[in-house]
């Protein structure tokens, strides 16, 4: 490639509070993608990205670039349109696994390209490895079989997918640079567009469990990214969502596995079941199927779970086979009686985590069947001596530190004292 500039003088414009050009913008992720500015670098140029931002135009060409940087996927031989749904991440947010098998026996055709757990935050991928026998990384001629004979497919996505994405991601995720916009929005719509979906559902979890924390900065990046899509031709739609408390009874791996087949059974907690309807009722609208039998039948008729048999069988997965269980347990009790008034997101997150079901460390193999069992949810009235919490995990010696991160992670009030906490849809954003 051409020596058209230099990492310094990118960096220090970037330093300086100047705007990158649409030329300086794609040098820089050509020349990061073939090894040409190096990590050291790259690393100064995204703090100074997170300090100083980048407006709507160096977004767009920097995700633009990103695309550029690999291969656009095309779903125009299947005989229905294609719908996908991205979350930011949060904690027990399962949604993915009941909704895509669910879109599908509506009539849609679900290309869902999934990640790995990421810090507290848990991840598709993960979670459906506690199924044995079910393979994540599948070639692109196996992902067109699955969505043809299933309707949807849930897999890793290739090498060849947004690969500057891969590096500027690994590299932000050990350099601080993970909480800023226009890195996230650009992150997340690379991988949306090239994976080469007609229309996409965000779903930006904001509150204490989610990246962005503050409701504000969650509807500032489900508009960038919204409007991102539209640029790229994809019908975009952007619901802000509460995280504030774990979404549903289960954190981990294969416990929220077993959610999921609760919920597709016509049963489940009722806050996974409402979001699930939702963003399945948004996700059809978007790709204009007028479905055969309403999402909320599906889940109730057996529907979803015939295509989530199939779509699990179809990747290798034994569903006769039972979950990885951890080996070790160890109950949280409410220590008066009164009213559940908070439960917070990280602190339950952060402890999964500590429990097994998440990484430290790129690399790390998992626990599978570690994770928290949340027996009550703000609002729910406690007695004195019951069970909040079930920890699971395969070593004992991991229940000191996870209940440290459990501090104050819970209060209990009176009977009559008003909770508060987020609604469960904050706000909803169209192109
Ligand atoms: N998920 C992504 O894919 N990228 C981000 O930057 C954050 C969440």
């Amino acid at each position: 490639m051409s020596v058209k500039f230099t990492a310094v003088e990118i960096i220090s414009a970037k330093r300086d509070k100047q705007e990158l050009s649409d030329d300086q913008i794609d040098w820089t992720i050509e020349a990061y993608t073939k090894g040409i500015i190096a990590d050291e670098q790259m690393s100064a140029l995204l703090m100074a990205i997170l300090l100083n931002g980048m407006n709507n135009r160096e977004i767009f060409r920097w995700t633009d670039a990103m695309i550029t940087s690999g291969e656009k996927m095309n779903w125009s031989m299947l005989d229905r349109p294609t719908v996908d749904k991205h979350s930011t991440g949060g904690v027990g947010d399962k949604i993915t696994l009941p909704l895509a098998p669910l879109v599908a026996a509506c009539g849609a055709a679900v290309p869902q390209l999934s990640g790995r757990g990421l810090g507290h935050t848990g991840g598709t991928l993960d979670k459906l490895e506690s199924i044995k026998g079910w393979k994540a990384s599948i070639s692109n001629q196996e992902m067109l079989k699955v969505i043809q004979e299933c309707g949807a497919v849930i897999c890793a996505a290739g090498s060849g997918l947004a690969p500057a994405d891969k590096k500027l991601y690994a590299l932000r995720d050990v350099t601080g640079t993970v909480q800023a916009i226009p890195l996230i929005a650009s992150s997340i719509m690379s991988k949306k567009i090239a994976e080469g979906t007609q229309a996409l559902i965000l779903d930006v979890k904001t509150g204490s469990g989610a990246f962005m924390s503050d409701p504000k900065d969650a509807g500032l990046l489900a508009r960038t990214m919204v409007d991102l899509g539209k640029r790229a031709g994809v019908e975009t739609r952007a619901l802000v969502t509460a995280m504030d408390v774990p979404l549903g009874l289960t954190v981990g791996n294969s416990l929220e596995i077993r959610e999921t087949i609760e919920v597709l059974s016509g049963g489940g907690p009722s806050d996974v079941v409402e979001l699930t309807l939702i963003l399945a009722n948004e996700m059809l609208d978007a790709a204009k199927v007028k479905p055969k039998v309403d999402p909320a039948t599906a889940l109730k008729n057996g529907a979803a779970m015939d295509v989530w048999r199939r779509m699990i069988k179809a990747q290798g997965g034994d569903l006769s086979a039972p979950l990885p269980i951890a080996r070790e347990k160890f109950e949280v009790k409410a220590a008066t009686s009164g009213k559940l008034l908070t439960l917070d997101a990280l602190k339950v997150g952060v402890s999964a985590w500590r429990l097994g079901a998440g990484r430290q460390k790129q690399g790390d193999t998992l626990q599978l069947g570690a994770g928290i069992e949340i027996h009550a949810k703000p609002g729910d009235l406690v007695k004195e001596g019951q069970s909040i919490l079930t920890l699971h995990s395969d070593e004992t010696s991991r229940f000191d530190r996870a209940n440290e991160a459990l501090s104050e992670a819970f209060t209990i009030g009176l009977e009559n004292q008003k909770i508060n906490r987020l609604p469960l849809i904050i706000e909803r954003i169209e192109g």
